[in-house]
């Protein structure tokens, strides 16, 4: 089983600043993560919550079951030290992932104060990011991995038909 995991203000993915974080909504990320897992035999729990107290409730609460973590945190990747206390006392990997490039953003997002308790970090890349670090996982997880001969990523539709796929990545002025 993993974990997919959104802190404050994603449940408003699809009507915030959708010049930055696209269409998607957060249902249609959840989706999509669940059919990128379901081939692997991997159930997928998922909680959005604009409360630290709350993703750390969830987390502790799966921490025996849990075989992964996909965690977009939102803000609180800038200052939770408490949610990277958290993922160091989960035996399982966890991938970061942002839907915008947080580096090419205003300097405060530049820094992730989780990135050093997780196993790596995707940004930039859009929803997909959310696809990528499922599929990573998954293929971590010997008894889920046997039996996939290969992925197809080519075959994953877009969860927003129309709509650009990742949305465009703004540069650097285009954020302020
Ligand atoms: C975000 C980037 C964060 O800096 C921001 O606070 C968010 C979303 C992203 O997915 O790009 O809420 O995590």
């Amino acid at each position: 089983m993993i974990l997919l995991v959104n802190g404050p203000n994603l449940n408003l993915l699809g009507e915030r600043e959708p010049q930055i974080y696209g269409a998607t909504t957060l249902p249609e990320i959840e989706t999509m993560v669940r059919e990128a897992s379901a081939p692997y035999g991997v159930e997928v729990r998922a909680l959005q919550s604009n409360y630290e107290g709350a993703l750390i409730d969830f987390l502790q609460e799966h921490r025996h079951e849990a075989q992964g973590v996909i965690a977009n945190l939102g803000a609180l990747t800038h200052t939770s030290y408490a949610l990277h206390d958290c993922f160091k006392a989960l035996a399982c990997p966890v991938v970061e992932v942002h839907v915008s490039n947080v580096q090419a953003r205003e300097e405060w997002r530049h820094r992730s104060v989780v990135a050093p308790a997780t196993r790596g970090q995707i940004a930039g890349l859009g929803p997909m990011g959310y696809y990528f670090a499922a599929i990573w996982l998954c293929s971590q997880i010997p008894s889920a991995a046997e039996g996939i001969e290969s992925v197809e990523v080519a075959a994953v539709e877009p969860p927003v038909e129309g709509e650009p796929f990742p949305p465009p990545t703004p540069g650097p002025g285009e954020y302020e």
